[in-house]
């Protein structure tokens, strides 16, 4: 199957293509980003690095036509780009909406009409969100309201777009809490425990929601939206089934 990574640089983008790398199922993987890289460093000894096709996008909402051709016949979309929380201080508000949002937007409705030879099944696009993101335009989060409620903005548009797209389209939206890299320093995890704690939201590691999201990708969506608890639950059985994929530490 041919899946399309959106953010291939972003933390859980890097580990979804690096485990669909050793995917038996994973016959293609092409990730779009802001510049063209290697695949992940790490890689396991089933990996197949040839699978990989980085592809640069200079503007998100106009894709040219060599990039489109790249995302023909796809079986699938996980998009990662977004803003988080922490870096909206180091942009303006309109770009926090145009990254978080109308990227999100623009990559379904360009790469949702792509033709896909021999394909009967619908292009399923999974959009990354999170757990606070708001759908109802007129509640007020208690919390970073206008963030919560542009990313519930971006979930209902996504949704939309998949509803009326005759059956050629569906959507999955993530909602995780925080996402975690088992990996990072201590100063960072002790930063996530206060978010965690401060928010109230609920905590995934990185390899798990990536083993959930391209689970999803590859065998079909369990629901629309898959809350924290979700992606804990279908990631680790996804991992437990078919590994990282990484190499051994030495
Ligand atoms: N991390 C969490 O705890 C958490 C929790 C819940 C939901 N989420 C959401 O899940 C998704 C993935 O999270 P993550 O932590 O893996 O993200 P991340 O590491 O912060 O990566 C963000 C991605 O967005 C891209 N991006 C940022 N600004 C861009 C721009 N102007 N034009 C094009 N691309 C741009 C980045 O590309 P460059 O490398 O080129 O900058 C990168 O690929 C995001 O939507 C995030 O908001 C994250």
């Amino acid at each position: 199957m041919k899946v399309i990574v959106g953010g291939s640089t972003s933390m859980v983008g890097t580990e979804i293509i690096r485990q669909a790398l050793s995917h038996p199922d994973v016959t293609s993987v092409v990730g779009i980003g802001r510049r063209v890289i290697q695949p992940p460093p790490d890689l396991g000894p089933k990996a197949d690095p040839s699978k990989f096709k980085s592809v640069a996008l200079k503007d998100f909402e106009n894709y040219p036509e060599d990039v489109k051709r790249e995302l023909y016949d796809a079986d699938a979309v996980i998009w990662t780009i977004g803003v988080n929380p922490a870096k909206l201080r180091s942009m303006t508000w309109e770009e926090a909406c145009k990254v978080s949002r109308d990227f999100a937007v623009a990559a379904i409705k360009t790469i949702g009409p792509l033709p896909r030879e021999g394909k009967t099944a619908p292009l399923r696009f999974i959009c990354m969100s999170g757990e606070h993101a708001e759908r109802d335009q007129t509640k007020r989060p208690f919390l970073m309201a206008d963030y919560c409620l542009m990313r519930g903005d971006a979930e209902n548009q996504i949704l939309a777009y998949a509803a009326n797209s005759n059956g050629t389209v569906e959507a999955l939206i993530s909602k995780a809490g925080v996402i975690q890299d088992p990996e990072s320093s201590l100063f960072r995890k002790t930063g996530h425990l206060l978010i965690q704690a401060i928010s109230r939201l609920g905590k995934i590691h990185v390899p798990v929601i990536a083993a959930c999201l391209l689970d999803q990708a590859l065998h079909g969506f369990e629901k629309d939206t898959l809350r924290n608890d979700d992606l804990n639950r279908i990631g680790h059985k996804a991992l437990a089934k078919y590994g990282r994929g990484v190499a051994e530490k030495k």
